[in-house]
């Protein structure tokens, strides 16, 4: 073994440069209404870059939960808001380094007298020890913990020392510069692997992983994200409830992933977070409507930006969205939303004259009829189609339903601010508790958001509504006193582009104007249950008569009921 390090110089290393949480205040101040003069009953919006003045006022302040603060911090402290590219190359496998250099080791023909690929080999024996030894489990007591760190950073220093030796000796004069380069390219990916591994060591020293593999706490160091991924790693998965195909939409398959953690059980759907945009309809569609670079989507830090906007402006409508490492791929753990979707996919089979008009057409064979989206289920054609249920929710009862509309639009506004794409009614599940009444709206999937485009909200694009007929009073009070240069763009600045949070700042500020009128038109509800206080009126007679037409996802949703009640 050489190039053993002295402990106490390696620990004092790795505690260092790693930020510290700081808690985020949303410190309550609201708008005069002197100088708000906009003109009433309009849905267009003034000046839409000048925000509202502020003035002290005595609504009070939120406080970010501790587990959305620290990966806010995470985040800051990576320096870029996209996992995958924030993580440079590790120290290469021993096939990825043959693959670099081009061939295998030479065999030696006569032993003792020509052992030309003697370095070569024992950095290919040294890769293959290596990559074991990162399988293992970094060990529960602290001293052996930097014992096994200390070993594996021997081994590395050992393989750079044989790197050495082979550059030293081939350089210049080798038939083989290929293999020269490699020998360098893992010199340098060896210094990065070291720092890695006393950053995790002092994490380990404080007793922070338990249950990591050395692979897996090395990855987290590397995406800059331990501290998040030490809470959602394989190691803490309870195997018997997670499930690996959870749930799929249009684009992902999910995973249900359930941790047990030392703060309780968490139950989370984790999508991995692809490095680029690799389906064509979206990056020409979706990306190129909103602004988003296909090439880094960026979607975990989307969702993020999303749960922060609910918790800021209290909200209530997205889940907590943290970050892990699963089966080695890094993306984002939500938490698992309790209630359903109000979609429902039903097999519809095809009739037999439906079947006698394809096949007179040529279309009757199997893989037709296939490519025409139907399966055969045990012998019978079906078709999965998607019918949408909202009044058996309600089952009648105005005070659940009254309670639905005030939830959904708590989720119409964290939409608008977060200019979000894709709210179809299969991206938020909603939840009654029949003994409250409550009912619990949470939007899930909030990939396509936060672009740099559309900057106006007075538009409806993807499956956005447009502007919010109505406001909580809650909501409106929060957002008068929201100030996004100092609540919100410290925050979301570490999560979006700089050109995307130019874009984010428009929204807001438009639509807290806009909120100010709808203060003055007296669309500030209160209760929802008896709100306007007039006879005859209520919100769903507004919603439903007075308002545009598909205008609030509460009769939007009726709507699609409506159209869908055929299917059965
Ligand atoms: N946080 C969550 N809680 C509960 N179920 C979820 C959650 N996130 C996703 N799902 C389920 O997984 C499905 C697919 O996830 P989604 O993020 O919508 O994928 P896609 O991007 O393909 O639309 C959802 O339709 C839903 O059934
Ligand atoms: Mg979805």
């Amino acid at each position: 073994m050489s190039g053993a390090i002295s402990i106490g110089s390696f620990l004092g290393h790795a505690n260092g440069g790693v930020a510290k949480s700081t808690s985020t205040w949303i410190t309550g101040k609201i708008g005069r209404k002197s100088l708000t003069q906009v003109p009433g009953g309009t849905a267009k919006i003034s000046s839409p870059l000048s925000a509202p003045p502020h003035v002290d006022s005595g609504v009070p302040r939120i406080q970010l939960s501790g587990r959305l603060q620290q990966v806010l911090t995470d985040f800051k402290a990576g320096g870029s808001p996209c996992l995958t590219n924030r993580c440079g190359t590790r120290v290469m496998s021993e096939t990825d380094f043959i693959t670099l250099v081009g061939h295998p080791p030479k065999e030696t023909r006569f032993f003792g007298l020509k052992n030309m690929s003697g370095h070569y080999k024992a950095v290919v024996a040294g890769l293959q020890g290596y990559h074991k030894a990162l399988n293992h489990e970094i060990p529960k007591s602290p001293k052996a913990a930097v014992y096994d760190a200390k070993g594996m950073i021997d081994s590395l220093n050992d393989l750079h020392k044989s790197a050495k030796e082979y550059i030293e000796k081939h350089e210049g004069n080798s038939s083989d510069p290929k293999a020269v380069d490699a020998m360098k390219t893992l010199q340098e990916e060896i210094k990065k692997e070291i720092a890695l591994i006393k950053e995790v060591a002092g994490k380990a020293n404080a007793g922070q992983l338990k249950g990591m593999t050395w692979g897996q706490a090395l990855t987290g160091a590397n995406y800059r994200l331990l501290d998040t991924i030490s809470q959602h790693h394989d190691g803490l998965l309870d195997l018997s409830k997670s499930v690996e195909s959870f749930g799929a939409g249009a684009a992902n398959q999910v995973s249900k992933l359930v941790y047990n953690t030392p703060q309780g059980v968490k139950e989370t759907v984790f999508k991995p977070d692809p490095e680029r945009e690799n389906s064509e309809s979206f990056r020409t569609g979706t990306l190129f409507f909103l602004g988003i670079n296909p090439d880094k989507p960026c979607y975990a830090a989307r969702n993020v930006a999303t749960a922060f906007i609910s918790e800021s402006l209290g909200l209530g409508v997205a889940p907590h969205c943290g970050i892990a490492l699963h089966n080695g791929k890094i993306g984002m753990a939500m938490d698992l939303a309790q209630g359903k979707s109000l979609q429902r996919n039903v097999d519809v089979p095809m009739t037999a004259q439906s079947l006698a008009n394809y096949t007179a057409i040529g279309q009757g064979s199997e893989e037709s009829l296939k490519a025409l989206n139907y399966t055969n289920k045990n012998g019978v054609w079906v078709k999965t189609e998607t019918k949408l249920e909202i009044s058996k929710i309600f089952k009648g009862d105005k005070e659940i339903e009254a309670n639905f509309q005030k939830e959904a639009s708590k989720l119409e506004w964290m939409d608008a601010i977060c200019g979000q794409y894709d709210r179809h009614p299969g991206n938020y599940l909603v939840d009654v508790d029949p003994v409250t009444k409550q009912v619990t709206i949470t939007g899930i999937d909030n990939d396509f958001c936060f672009g740099t485009k559309p900057e106006k909200v007075d538009g409806k694009f993807g499956q956005c509504i447009g502007l919010p007929q109505l406001i909580d009073k809650d909501t409106a009070a929060r957002l008068k006193a929201t100030d996004f240069d100092r609540d919100l763009a410290p925050t979301l600045g570490t999560l979006i582009s700089s050109d995307e949070l130019s874009a984010a700042k428009s929204r807001f500020t438009q639509l807290q104007r806009y909120a100010l009128e709808l203060e003055e038109n007296g669309k500030v509800v209160d209760n929802w249950q008896t709100w306007p206080g007039q006879k005859g009126k209520s919100v769903e007679t507004f919603l439903k008569e007075e308002a545009p037409k598909d205008s609030s996802y509460y009769t939007r949703e009726l709507m699609s009921e409506k159209a869908s009640a055929h299917i059965h």
